[in-house]
């Protein structure tokens, strides 16, 4: 009882902190600040006992440190999505001084392309979605970053956006099965087109992997988030494509990523 407490505490600092548009550290340093508009919190509050996730009515989430506008156009960026960031700055690191390119494929808030942009400062970057309204919202966390001259946004299907071959390519595509989708409501909130990987979860991952070798550089590799019943892709992918194929997992020990190198 007492974590349930707590946990709807935090919430509600969290809301009245993003109401009144401050830090929830300088909301908790200044407790007796006026609370400014109140019909909008008291919305926020109903609309989040219905169910609303906090990102879509504060408009905010943070990730790998930093935080991202957020609305119902894109999926909450998730903290496990982190993995596939710190892996990518492993591979580009050795080699990001050069002429070095990252495409991120379904790219949603744009958080990981935006937050590989800024920690590996030379890198080019493509990042595409089939969803344009996805793109605004990307776009706009871009230019908050600052980043924007160095991400070109492209509107597609897959990799069909990209002008060619790239070092890196990154990819957190809906990979929910269709059929654990339908009895979920805790996503029903997100965009199904953010979630949905078919029959076994593994659409549009195996579209893209049947893709891939057209597509990266020699020496190049590719980074795929997966969830566990998406791990037999790696035996799939190394009978299919050769190069050298790795599971890595996450913290937990579940099968979290999937690395290809050429
Ligand atoms: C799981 S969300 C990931 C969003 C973001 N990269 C993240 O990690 O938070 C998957 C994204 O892939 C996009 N998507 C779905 N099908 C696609 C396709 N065939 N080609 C390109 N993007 C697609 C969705 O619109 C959505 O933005």
């Amino acid at each position: 009882m007492a974590g349930i407490a707590l946990g709807v505490r935090r919430e509600g600092h969290f809301l009245v902190a993003a109401g009144l548009d401050i830090g929830l550290a300088d909301l908790l340093a200044h407790p007796e600040r006026p609370i400014t508009d109140e019909v909008k919190l008291q919305r926020w509050l109903e609309e989040r006992a219905h169910g609303a996730p906090l990102a879509y009515l504060s408009h905010r989430q943070d990730f790998f440190g930093r935080t991202f506008f957020i609305d119902e156009r894109v999926l909450i960026p998730r903290p496990e999505t982190e993995l596939l960031v710190e892996e990518a700055i492993l591979l580009a690191q050795p080699r990001w001084r050069g002429d070095f390119t990252i495409a991120d494929i379904g790219t949603g808030s744009g958080c990981i392309a935006i937050t590989l942009a800024l920690e590996l400062p030379h890198v080019r970057l493509w990042a595409t979605d089939l969803s344009a309204s996805a793109l605004e919202v990307a776009r706009r966390n871009a230019f908050d970053y600052a980043v924007e001259s160095r991400i070109t946004f492209l509107e597609g299907d897959l990799l069909d956006p990209l002008p060619g071959p790239v070092d890196l390519l990154v990819a957190n595509l809906p990979y929910v099965s269709s059929a654990w989708l339908a009895g979920e409501p805790s996503i029903a909130f997100e965009p199904r087109q953010a979630l949905d990987g078919g029959e076994d979860g593994a659409d549009l991952l195996r579209r893209l992997l049947l893709l891939l070798p057209s597509y990266l550089r020699s020496s190049g590799s590719a980074l795929l988030e997966i969830g566990e019943e998406q791990s037999f892709l790696a035996g799939w992918a190394q009978e299919h494509l050769g190069g050298t194929v790795t599971v890595i997992p996450d913290l937990a020990g579940k099968p979290r990523l999937i690395r290809l190198r050429t």
